[in-house]
């Protein structure tokens, strides 16, 4: 039970600043696919493990519900466009974005500040979303800023 409205809710969770990521990964087809999610977050060092969250009425549900692997492209201060297009029901967005294939064939977008490729290890149901746990196979830093979201909207480290 709770005496919050769902307004408030998405207010007091959007008071929590956050970064950007892209998680994707390819479909049975091949064909990649990405999804902006700020749901990202960490969890264990040893061993390596991160999580995100799904909404279940999300069109890549299914996808990643049953993906094996997938990486988390986490977004530079400059990558705004790239964010509102992955969260977008634009179709064929990887061609409107500069991407190449890493392990696993997994699709890595260019110039992010971090990217993590990650094996699936665990999948909890959470509310109206699926929370996913993966465990790092590799990473990529580059260190440039982050893209920071905050009630809202979008922000810069100052
Ligand atoms: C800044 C931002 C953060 C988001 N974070 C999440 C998230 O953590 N989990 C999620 O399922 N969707 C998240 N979304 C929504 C998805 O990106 C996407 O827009 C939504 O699932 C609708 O996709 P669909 O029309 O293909 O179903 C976020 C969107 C934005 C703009």
């Amino acid at each position: 039970m709770t005496n919050t409205t769902p307004k408030d809710l998405r207010n007091a969770f959007g008071n929590f600043a956050t970064g950007i990521t892209v998680i994707t990964s390819i479909d049975t087809k091949g064909k990649p696919q990405g999804i902006t999610i700020n749901s990202f977050s960490t969890v264990s060092l040893d061993p390596p493990l991160i999580s995100w969250c799904i909404d279940r009425e999300a069109t890549l549900f299914n996808l990643f519900q049953q993906a094996e692997h997938f990486a988390v492209n986490i977004l530079s201060i400059d990558q705004k466009p790239i964010s509102e297009l992955f969260a977008s029901s634009s179709l064929d967005k990887f061609s409107k974005q500069s991407w190449s294939s890493g392990i696993k064939s997994l699709p890595l977008l260019n110039n992010c500040a971090c990217q993590l490729l990650c094996s699936t290890e665990h999948r909890y149901p959470g509310g109206d979303h699926m929370i996913l746990v993966g465990r790092v196979i590799q990473t990529k830093n580059n260190g440039s800023s982050p893209l920071i979201y905050h009630g809202g909207k979008y922000k810069q480290l100052k």
